[in-house]
């Protein structure tokens, strides 16, 4: 009898735990089968870039979560946005023979040794939310549709402000840029996906960018830093916007958007001239930061399931099978085009948050109010 009841116990367990993996989309072909600890025995290192920013905080907590469910053993590591930090943790978990790493690269073009040396030990590589460059160490790449993430955000700022309506009545507004890293692959398909959508308007005269900075190399911001973002707007809004109000901020990151308020604030911005602000990642505080009125829209990236997708890819690796793909076109590495699955970006603003974010169980509505 004992031996039953322990026997449906772990059955109920197994179960269960084959139930909190679900996030909605149809399960990879390299997901562990109900009841399968594909993982025991075996270790992951996971070697993100940051804890300075949440989402990355979130990331790894959701793939630890996921693999160590799976019987794994994880190890996780933060580089704190130090490239050679980043190269000498994976140079651990390379000496440490772990079973195969996952990577959100600080840098992508300092870690092709250690991507070597790596393969070298017949470590499988699977680039995490990033590409990885010029290797033919990385086996899988998990991630978002970087370029339709621009995309989104230049199709908001078209819509929010009608920008064909003002085409037409010869309306213009003042917008600056705010860019992602330039050592960050998917940094230049956002801007490239929001000039896809804003370049026509800049061309015609309908935005009108006062500091001229609209190109990549002009806008991008090395490490994603906050403080850069912040400093940049101040500097924008005194030498350029003394006597015209800055219409829209255009930045790339959520981290970004909290430095632009601080100089908005600081410049004497209220809600009466508050210009419109994106973002990216949904953080806690920029979701707030929109119910208040202070940011207009983020980019919501269900981390959860891109840990799912990631997870899928791992154990397809460490099984030996094939893991659910979804792209083999887009992400061209410069060695070669890595298999991808990409999952799709959501822009959420004040109107429907509640909908995707609190619905969607990403974040309570307790949390929110806090
Ligand atoms: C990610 C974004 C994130 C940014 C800064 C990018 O690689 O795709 O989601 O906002 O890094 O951390």
């Amino acid at each position: 009898m004992k031996k039953f009841l322990a026997l449906a116990l772990a059955l109920v367990m197994v179960l269960a735990l084959a139930a909190c993996g679900g996030t909605g989309d149809t399960p990879g072909s390299g997901d562990a089968p109900a009841g399968d600890q594909v993982g025991a025995g075996k270790t992951i290192g996971i070697a993100m870039p940051t804890q300075s920013s949440e989402r990355w905080i979130n990331d790894g907590a959701n793939m630890k979560a996921k693999l160590e469910a799976l019987g794994y053993t994880v190890q996780l590591q933060y580089a704190e946005d130090d490239p050679q930090a980043q190269v000498s943790q994976i140079e651990n978990m390379v000496s440490q023979q772990v079973d195969c790493i996952v990577i959100a690269a600080v840098d992508e073009g300092t870690l092709t040794g250690v991507e070597a040396q790596a393969k070298e030990a017949g470590i499988p590589v699977i680039a995490y939310d990033r590409l990885l460059k010029n290797t033919d160490a990385v086996l899988y790449y998990a991630s978002f549709d970087n370029e339709g993430v621009g995309t989104a955000i230049g199709q908001y700022i078209k819509d929010a402000k009608d920008l064909e309506g003002a085409r037409k009545e010869g309306k213009s507004y003042t917008i600056e840029f705010f860019m992602g890293s330039p050592d960050d692959n998917n940094a230049v398909l956002l801007h490239k996906g929001i000039m896809g959508v804003l370049e026509e308007y800049l061309n015609d005269g309908t935005l009108v960018c006062k500091t001229g900075r609209t190109s990549f190399d002009e806008t991008c911001i090395l490490r994603w830093s906050q403080e850069t973002a912040q400093q940049w707007c101040e500097n924008y809004l005194s030498g350029f916007y003394a006597d015209e109000p800055l219409d829209i901020a255009c930045s790339a990151f959520d981290g970004f958007s909290y430095g632009i308020r601080s100089a908005l604030e600081s410049a004497g911005y209220t809600s009466e001239n508050w210009p419109l602000i994106t973002g990216q990642d949904a953080e806690l505080m920029a979701v707030k930061n929109i119910i208040s009125g202070h940011q207009t829209m983020s980019i919501y990236k269900d981390t959860r399931l891109l840990a799912e997708k990631c997870v899928g890819m791992i154990n397809a690796v460490i099984s030996g099978t094939e893991p659910e793909i979804n792209d083999t076109s887009t992400y061209d590495n410069g060695v070669f085009v890595v298999p991808s699955y990409l999952c799709t970006p959501v822009a959420v603003d004040v109107n429907n948050y509640e909908e995707i974010i609190v619905e969607g169980g990403y974040y309570t509505a307790d949390q929110l109010a806090g």
